[in-house]
């Protein structure tokens, strides 16, 4: 079976500084280590909050590097520096509305602020980007509840099989293949 490549793009002007340790980029992978049980690799970047380079990563780690899922964190907010959901939006042929609707459902049962988030998520040709915000706690929360979804989202835009550890989290394919 053949490696899937999954993006994880950090968006932070101060992280990208050096000014602070990135802690979401690594969250995301930890996350994914823990869940995935199909070979993968990951492609991580970590940059500013311009919307003109958060395209070109999303569009190098797509079109170029080949990855099946990007996950970004970070941008996500209403402060002017954030901007990764336009970016995100800019780069997608479809959006994905849903993905942002459950995962701020989902962390407004921890935190009010969760509101202030427009993370959402959106398809470019072969590959699945979603937005998490900066936090690295919201991380665990948020892909809990939208992971179940990704790996039939990307059998359904032709993507690798991504398979999980079921003791952890099971992937919901509507037809059992
Ligand atoms: N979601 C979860 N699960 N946990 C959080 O702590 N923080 C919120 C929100 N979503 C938060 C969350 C806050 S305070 C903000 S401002 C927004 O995400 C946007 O964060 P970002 O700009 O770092 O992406």
């Amino acid at each position: 079976m053949s490696e899937a490549k999954i993006g994880i793009v950090t968006v932070s002007d101060r992280a990208s500084r050096g000014e602070y340790e990135d802690r979401g980029g690594p969250a995301i992978r930890d996350y994914l280590t823990d869940v995935l049980t199909n070979p993968w690799c990951a492609v991580t970047k970590v940059i500013s909050d311009e919307q003109p380079l958060i395209e070109q990563t999303l569009k190098q780690l797509c079109d170029e590097e080949g990855c099946c899922l990007v996950v970004t964190t970070g941008g996500t907010g209403p402060a002017v520096r954030d901007v990764t959901p336009e970016a995100t939006e800019a780069v997608s042929e479809k959006l994905m509305h849903g993905f942002g609707e459950l995962m701020r459902k989902v962390s407004l049962e921890k935190v009010p602020t969760a509101i202030l988030s427009r993370q959402t998520a959106g398809i470019r040709k072969q590959s699945l980007i979603v937005n998490l915000p900066g936090k690295p706690s919201a991380i665990a929360e948020c892909l809990d509840a939208v992971f179940p979804a990704i790996p039939y989202c990307i059998d359904l835009i032709g993507g690798p099989r991504l398979t999980t550890d079921e003791a952890r989290l099971v992937a919901f394919r509507p037809k059992a293949k």
